[in-house]
């Protein structure tokens, strides 16, 4: 991208798009992966490069976004800390003044929000956040594109939250405000979702509850995650004791509704944050919602880079 030629957006929160926008997106979603299963080749990024830099580990995250670019026409760089000056730190301002001078768009795995922040302040091309303690958007779009391709609009709907108060519970409260639904959210106490990292301009989009099961009564879509996210494992004995009530087992989900949905971003670990039964049972979707990573993620690098199309 020319620098100061368009109008250069990132993608750091799910807050940075508006409502029609995520409408555009989701309809681009849906022409891209169709024409991937048809093995139709669309490719409108040749010649563009993707930097990737993971500060924390990754499986889906490092394929959808490698093979997704790929499959544009376009190239990936792939840094880590380790293997990269940002382990030796050097500056990360410096980091995005050089890498974006030499690639379109990057996408950043890391920890805190304020260091991808710092990164897009001082970079030349978008940035999409990858994941950070705080926000894990690309998950977010992935998790509602896939509810849309089986249940329709997700607007009014109920989104049980049940778990640690996370990056993905973070996320998914943006989400409800911006497309007009409700989280329940069930924590346990002291793990609960940090209101003023979530930024809503109102309490309207979520309920609390101490009973996970009275979380996931009627909802449309329980949900849950790992007990302990990257960057915590020293809480991790801490956490197996305070989560344990905080398993998404069958019993959950009969008191959601009868076609609920069950999503997990991934990894996942049978009998701890969900029973085997539920994750490969009849309401789970998760290896759709895997996949369907790579779609979302190729419609945002799409719109990132060259607008809306048509
Ligand atoms: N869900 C997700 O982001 O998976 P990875 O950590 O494997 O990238
Ligand atoms: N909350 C988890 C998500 C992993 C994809 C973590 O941050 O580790």
């Amino acid at each position: 991208m020319k620098p100061g030629a368009a109008l250069m957006r990132h993608y750091l929160q799910f807050k940075d798009f508006r409502a029609e926008e995520y409408a555009y997106l989701f309809e681009r979603t849906g022409i891209i992966k169709k024409r991937f299963k048809n093995y139709e080749k669309y490719t409108p990024l040749v010649d563009r490069t993707l930097a990737m830099i993971f500060e924390k580990a990754s499986t889906r995250t490092r394929v959808s976004f490698e093979a997704g670019m790929y499959q544009m026409g376009g190239s990936v760089v792939h840094l880590t800390t380790g293997d990269s000056q940002l382990g030796r730190a050097e500056p990360v301002e410096d980091s995005a003044r050089v890498i974006s001078r030499m690639v379109d768009i990057v996408m950043i795995r890391t920890y805190e929000q304020s260091k991808i922040e710092r990164f897009a302040a001082h970079s030349r091309v978008p940035v999409i956040n990858g994941l950070t303690n705080e926000y894990h958007p690309c998950q977010i779009l992935a998790d509602i594109y896939t509810y849309i391709e089986h249940r329709g609009s997700i607007a009014g709907k109920v989104v049980a939250w049940v778990g640690d108060g996370n990056n993905m519970a973070h996320t998914w409260l943006q989400a409800a405000e911006i497309l007009g639904f409700t989280v329940h959210i069930s924590t346990p106490s002291g793990y609960e979702v940090n209101l003023d990292v979530a930024g809503l301009r109102s309490s309207d989009c979520f309920k609390v509850f101490k009973d996970p099961l009275e979380a996931c009564r009627e909802a449309d879509l329980v949900t849950t995650d790992v007990w302990t996210s990257m960057g915590y494992e020293a809480e991790n004995e801490a956490r197996r004791t305070a989560f344990v009530d905080w398993c998404v087992d069958a019993e959950m989900m009969a008191a959601a509704k009868p076609d609920a949905l069950f999503m997990h971003c991934l990894p996942a670990h049978r009998g701890e944050e969900v029973a085997a039964d539920v994750i490969d049972g009849p309401h789970s979707v998760v290896w759709d919602e895997a996949e369907n990573r790579m779609h979302v993620q190729k419609a945002l690098m799409e719109y990132l880079l060259l607008g809306r199309i048509g």
